[in-house]
């Protein structure tokens, strides 16, 4: 038997489609409304699907407002609210006290084996914090991240693009045993945090593509842009817009075009009297990343160091607008280190443009390994890594812009 706690949105269709699923399953919830209402045949929301499902599988389905209820259960999974809190803090209230009364029943019980979470928590929280309030080493624990939408409930639930489950180590999945787990095809084990942040993650990131197209199409339809037309041509772009393009973490962008269109296109907006601060902050965002490299760079109390690949991205010799060239000059004037030493290593027919270049006039350019100097403080790799440099300066800190062009 699997135990639902918390019967919600998210834990009635949990309950309701594991039930579909074959399994037996009790629901427990703190609301006697609720229970009564399930008890008595009656949802009390409305999700596509889920009627039919609930009529079907009744016979499968026990509910209960006691905890002590769910003592023969195999598999706990909890769905317990975690609401926002003045500030957007978590309030982990529900989530505290589920645990506690899971910890008392795991005393009593010697069925259960996995507690799996599914309410929404910040990384870190289930193994510093859940793992401790269950508190029984022989019961897995889990985070089972949630990506049902309201309205496709049902059909997110049963047929899920991937199911995540987090786990305390990724080392030896094939260990884990479940009966949920099992129901599920491509099935990704990744570390609790990976679990925790990407529901984090996915719905930032669908916030943010719906305000950034709202943006776009507010402003076109000021220069009469035929919008379906304009959407049309953006989404059908699967190489570069609706893509994995650029969706790596790494080093600021930079190069001749993505800053000044986008400065254009807030020039656009403006002179309309449209605000699009979605899109107005992308550029002090890119800032603000480079900066957090520079704060990097200076930990390392540096006053020698050497950047190699300074383009602006792989497989170019543009300069212009790089991000990495930029680095470097905010680098230089810093005060905190007077007198320090910028050597910049990259390919022959690229430092000849570089030589030229104003930007570059305080940094020693160098295009062969033989013309380093024996010893560096600092190793910064943009554009380019170097094994061979890896090698000969074995001792020496390394940082890798992780490049994302
Ligand atoms: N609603 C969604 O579409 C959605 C999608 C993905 C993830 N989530 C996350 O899933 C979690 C649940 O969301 P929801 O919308 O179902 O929340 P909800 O607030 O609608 O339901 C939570 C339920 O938990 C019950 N509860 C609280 N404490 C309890 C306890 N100690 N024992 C038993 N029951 C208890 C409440 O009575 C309530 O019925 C949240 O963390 C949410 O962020 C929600």
């Amino acid at each position: 038997m699997i135990a639902v706690f918390g019967l919600g949105h998210v834990g009635i269709v949990t309950a309701i489609c594991l039930a579909e699923k074959g399994f037996s399953v009790i629901g427990i919830d703190k609301g006697a409304e609720k229970i009564t209402s399930l008890k008595n045949s009656k949802l009390y929301i409305f999700e596509k699907g889920l009627q039919e499902l609930f009529e079907k599988n009744k016979s499968k389905l026990q509910f209960s407002t006691n905890s002590q209820d769910a003592k023969i259960a195999t598999e706990i999974i909890v769905c317990v609210g975690t609401p926002s809190l003045a500030g957007g803090a978590v309030d982990y209230s529900h989530i505290n006290s589920v645990c506690e009364e899971i910890s008392a029943l795991t005393k009593k019980s010697n069925t259960l084996k996995n507690i799996f979470f599914r309410s929404t928590v910040q990384p870190k929280t289930t193994r510093t914090k859940l793992t401790k309030l269950v508190n029984n080493k022989t019961v897995n624990i889990f985070f089972y991240p949630e990506f049902l939408r309201e309205g496709s409930a049902v059909e997110d639930f049963l047929n899920p693009n991937q199911t995540i489950i987090g786990v305390e180590s990724t080392d030896n999945p094939s260990s884990i045993s479940s009966d949920i787990i099992k129901g599920f095809d491509n099935v990704n084990y990744v570390d609790y945090e990976v679990a925790e942040m990407i529901k984090y993650a996915n719905n930032s990131f669908h916030a943010l593509k719906v305000a950034f197209i709202n943006e776009i199409a507010t402003v076109a339809k000021e220069y009469d842009v035929d919008i379906s037309s304009l959407h049309k041509v953006f989404i059908g772009d699967d190489k570069l817009n609706i893509s994995t393009s650029y969706l790596k973490p790494g080093f600021a962008f930079g190069g001749p075009c993505l800053t000044k269109d986008t400065r254009g296109f807030l020039e656009m907006g403006l002179k309309k009297g449209i605000k699009t601060p979605l899109i107005q902050n992308i550029l002090p965002s890119n800032n603000e990343h480079l900066m957090r490299f520079i704060a990097q760079i200076e930990s390392f109390k540096a006053s020698k160091v050497l950047f190699c690949g300074i383009t602006f991205k792989k497989g170019t010799n543009d300069i212009r607008n790089s991000p990495i060239v930029d680095l470097m000059s905010l680098y230089y004037q810093r005060p905190s280190y007077n007198k320090k030493i910028v050597h910049v290593l990259d390919e022959e027919n690229i430092i000849e443009s570089l030589r030229s270049s104003s930007r570059l006039a305080p940094y020693k350019i160098m295009s062969k390994l033989e013309q380093l100097d024996e010893e560096y403080d600092l190793i910064i790799f943009g554009t380019k890594v170097n094994d061979s440099i890896i090698e000969k300066y074995k001792n020496t800190n390394i940082l890798h812009l992780g490049f994302i062009l």
